[in-house]
């Protein structure tokens, strides 16, 4: 079967790891002796475009992204651009209004890779983060100047949207998730002592949910103890639900003991499928290494693994997830994690360790 995908490389490295990642992807397709194919379209937008055309993606964007299979992101943002122009006009654009209100964000220890949390060999890392992706902090609700308090005394206001059918869909997304999962076990996110209407929705959604599913354990933390459990229960851990502002800082202190943001995947799922769903590393346009072959594909390529699960197709995933491992474990890394081998080193390990 031929895929058809969008590829949206747009700012800094995200141009490198998004060539990184459609390499891996052809060379998977090639050697599957015609059973699986990549048709890529790639759309130059970002913040480049911004600048030529004064908007970061065209008009009819989202018309034309509405008829691929998935869209293959890699990071927006420069700094000649402000980051709420940059991210609203294309990534959260792109995420709201094809209704990809699950952002799943797997962690875990990767061979090779020296991470600040294992101290012992037997410690375990291997979680999910399940973050709301349509709603909460990030609903854009709010406004600046709401009354004329002249020079320095403005004031601007940032609601958080929580309905009870946005929290009901993504709570209920991780326990289907913890289902599948050795450690059947969700731990809920919140700051419910001190936000008391969104969150304590939330909480009393989780709280009922949990009731359809017996076989899986539950526990209800607040954001600030869960931060530090973390760094030191990170066993104890298994799906983590969060709403979009906690879920998006967690996610990057999970990459962060993992080793490094450059390995951390992401998909942002429509789960009903009425839209393409899209696949991002976790990581941002890293400007500060940019432009000189450091970046750590791993994020992107993992995140490629993610799609390749989203489309059914979870033998071609494992295998790739398995040439990243080896490649970890044989010590071709990146800066970031140690190494010393460029983006283009670890895209060519992991192609030839496809075909172990
Ligand atoms: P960042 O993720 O770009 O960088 C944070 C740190 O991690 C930097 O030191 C960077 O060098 C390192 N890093 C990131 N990706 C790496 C990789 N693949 N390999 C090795 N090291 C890597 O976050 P930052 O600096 O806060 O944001 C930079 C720009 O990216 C901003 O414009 C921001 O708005 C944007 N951004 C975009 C995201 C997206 O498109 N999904 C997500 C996060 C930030
Ligand atoms: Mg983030």
């Amino acid at each position: 079967r031929t895929f058809r995908i969008a590829a949206i490389p747009a700012d800094g490295v995200g141009t490198e790891v998004v060539a990184a990642g459609r390499a891996v992807l052809d060379a998977l397709a090639g050697a599957s002796h015609g059973e699986l194919a990549f048709d890529w379209t790639e759309f130059p937008w970002g913040c480049g475009h911004y600048e030529r055309t004064g908007v970061m993606m065209d008009e009819d964007g989202l018309e034309t992204l509405k008829d691929f299979d998935a869209i293959y992101f890699g990071a927006v943002g420069w700094p000649t651009v402000p980051d709420h122009i940059s991210l609203w006009g294309l990534r959260l654009k792109i995420c709201q209004s094809f209704d990809q209100w699950a952002n799943v964000r797997p962690v875990h220890f990767l061979p090779g890779v020296v991470s600040p949390l294992r101290k012992a060999d037997d410690t375990e890392l291997d979680w999910v983060v399940v973050r709301e992706n349509s709603e909460g902090e990030y609903a854009g609700l709010g406004g600046r100047n709401l009354s004329a308090r002249g020079p320095g005394n403005e004031v601007a206001v940032q609601s958080a949207l929580f309905t009870e059918v946005g929290s009901e869909r993504i709570i209920r997304f991780a326990f289907d998730l913890a289902r599948g999962r050795t450690r059947r076990k969700v731990s809920s996110v919140t700051k419910s002592n001190a936000q008391q209407y969104g969150m304590v929705l939330w909480d009393e959604v989780f709280a009922r949910v949990a009731r359809d599913y017996p076989d899986v354990e539950t526990e209800s933390v607040l954001v600030d103890a869960m931060s530090a459990k973390f760094v030191l229960r990170p066993e104890d851990l298994s799906v983590v639900v969060a709403s979009n502002l906690h879920a998006d800082i967690l996610s990057d202190l999970g990459s962060a003991l993992a080793g490094s943001l450059g390995l951390a995947t992401s998909a942002n799922l429509n789960p009903e499928r009425r839209f393409p769903s899209m696949f991002e590393p976790v990581h941002g346009s890293a400007p500060d290494i940019a432009g000189r072959g450091l970046a750590n594909p791993i994020g992107a390529i993992g995140s490629a693994a993610l799609m390749l699960e989203h489309f059914g197709l979870a033998d071609h995933a494992a295998r790739l997830r398995k040439a990243i491992e080896t490649t970890a474990g044989a010590g071709v890394l990146t800066p970031d994690v140690g190494g010393s081998a460029t983006t283009a080193d670890v895209t060519s390990a992991i192609i030839d360790n496809l075909a172990l």
